[in-house]
């Protein structure tokens, strides 16, 4: 009797196994078959094309763009996608369809501490993302606010610089050659001048227990950011948490967002006592007061331990990563460093630093910048947008809730937009009017639309003067280990793509 049972239960399931495997694949072959979808390649069932997205997604989408064109469409697991990869369909999308894929999907590992719902990077679109937009703007990228932030920039690039040349006197004394994991210091750089620009925080030498703490926190949330998760794609799978990336960001997030609120509550009873001076982001966050018509009349203590840690995963590694990759592009490309050396030294000379003002006046230097973040834009496919209503998409029908890609990693490489597009060649934006401010959608970087890197401003500026007071200051020299030609330029993919390799040099100090 408990045989038969059995037996029947197994058979019930096995059929209703079957039944439910028949209904994705009829299902699929419908969407398919719809003639108003885009191009893509053939998917699987229930996995659909995930095994297609590979270790580098950006990659291997920029292989199918071959054969299927610009406008890809894509199952990964149970998630419409689409991937946008020509300038002209970036162009159609932020100019003529902001406003329906100004949304965002959110990752899994962002529902840890319900860190989404106080994020501005992947906050669902609505009155809430629009306060925070616009204070975070008025707080981080107005004019104003970015000329008063000046001497911030100034104290964190000098710092690092004085780092560098402390660490290489003391490694030569020790007989060694001076060589430098510049991304250890770039990295440092950025961090920094969030902290003190968020914080008024010094976290250059990460000198306090807590300090460490918090620095190695917040690395290891970039790594689970980063991480390409199962569970975004197949939502059965999200309790189990197969690669535990939400169970290791609740804790690292946990520890992050203890220290910011140790921190906030410092500078509440700082206030009390000093009569509200403003001085950072932190105290406009606190600060805020809502206008009574719509949304909260302040932020709520967690929303701006979120906000603080946001601006330091959204503006580390982007700003660092730009920074190492353009060194290395000149180290590989000697022509070019020697141009931007020579511009360098006729604009400003070798006995005084590099200002924000010079910038203007250094076209060569200018264009560096932009072809390397041509070639590598640290977030190749922006962040991802999503649908938030049906729409017909250059004749193409996308459903709501479909999941964007803005493959810029692969819009830089269009031979259609781009001459000898794989080759490093800063000569092409001389005398062109082409930038990456998101008006010009052959080189988008930043993204574009309502949702454009609010940090864009200030990366602009760090950007700018980090890069050349280094190039000012040290010639950088590879090591014996590398030749321009052998220099390993593969990626690794995370919160931003950076180099797999980081970048080992030595620095030689050139001005007085
Ligand atoms: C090289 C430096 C940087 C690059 C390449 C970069 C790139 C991007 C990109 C591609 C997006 C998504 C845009 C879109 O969906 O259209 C973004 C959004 C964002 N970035 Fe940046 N970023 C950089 C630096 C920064 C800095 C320094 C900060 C702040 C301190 C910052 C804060 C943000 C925030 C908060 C968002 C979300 C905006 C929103 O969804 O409304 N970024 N960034």
């Amino acid at each position: 009797m408990a045989n038969t049972l059995s037996v029947l239960v197994w058979s019930t399931l096995f059929l209703f196994a079957a039944l439910i495997l028949l209904l994705n694949i009829l299902k699929e072959k419908e969407s398919r078959n719809c003639k108003l979808r885009p191009p893509g390649p053939p998917a699987w069932p229930i996995f659909g094309n995930f095994f297609d997205l590979g270790n580098m997604p950006h990659q291997s989408l920029y292989k199918l763009r071959a054969k299927y064109g610009p406008v890809l469409w894509l199952k990964l697991g149970s998630v419409n996608t689409v991937v946008i990869q020509s300038a002209k369909a970036a162009n159609e999308m932020f100019k003529n369809q902001d406003h329906i894929f100004c949304d965002r999907k959110v990752p899994d590992a962002l529902i840890a501490r319900n860190y989404y719902q106080g994020s501005l990077a992947f906050g669902r679109y609505g009155v809430y993302w629009r306060i925070l937009r616009r204070l975070c703007a008025s707080e981080l990228s107005v004019n104003r606010r970015i000329n008063e932030t000046a001497p911030i920039r100034r104290k964190c690039i000098d710092k690092t610089i004085q780092c560098i040349e402390n660490d290489v006197a003391e490694a030569q004394a020790r007989g060694e050659s001076g060589q430098v994991d510049l991304s250890h210091y770039l990295f440092l750089m950025a961090f920094s001048l969030i902290g003190n620009l968020t914080l008024s925080r010094e976290l250059l030498n990460l000198q306090s227990k807590q300090e460490l703490e918090f620095f190695a926190a917040m690395v290891k949330c970039m790594e689970w950011v980063g991480k390409p998760n199962m569970s975004d794609y197949f939502p059965f799978l999200r309790s189990l948490d197969p690669q535990g990336i939400r169970r290791n960001m609740m804790k690292d997030m946990g520890c992050v967002l203890q220290i910011i609120s140790g921190y906030v509550k410092e500078r509440l009873d700082e206030q009390k006592l000093l009569n509200d001076e403003k001085k950072d982001f932190l105290d406009g966050l606190i600060q805020y007061e809502g206008d009574g018509k719509e949304g909260p009349d302040r932020l709520s203590d967690q929303n701006i331990n979120i906000i603080v840690t946001e601006m330091f995963l959204a503006g580390s590694e982007t700003t660092s990563s730009t920074m190492e990759w353009a060194v290395a592009e000149l180290l590989r490309n000697p022509e070019a460093m020697r141009k931007t050396k020579d511009e360098l030294d006729r604009v400003v000379g070798r006995n005084r630093k590099v200002e924000e003002k010079d910038i203007v006046e250094l076209p060569y230097f200018k264009a560096v910048l932009k072809e390397t973040l041509r070639l590598h834009p640290p977030a190749p496919l922006l962040l991802p947008r999503n649908a938030m209503t049906d729409t017909e998409f250059m004749g193409y029908q996308i459903p709501k809730d479909t999941q964007v890609f803005v493959n810029v990693w692969a819009i830089g490489r269009d031979p259609d937009c781009w001459e000898n597009p794989l080759s490093f060649k800063p000569e092409r934006f001389l005398g062109s009017n082409v930038d990456f401010k998101g008006q010009h959608f052959e080189l988008i970087p930043f993204g574009s639309g309502r949702r454009i890197c609010v940090g864009i401003s200030l990366a602009d500026r760090l950007l700018h003067l980090g890069l050349a007071s280094l190039l000012h200051h040290f010639d950088w020299e590879l090591g014996q280990d590398a030749t321009p030609e052998s220099l390993d330029m593969n990626e690794r993919f995370g919160i931003a793509v950076r180099k797999l390799v980081p970048l080992r040099v030595i620095p030689k100090k050139r001005i007085m």
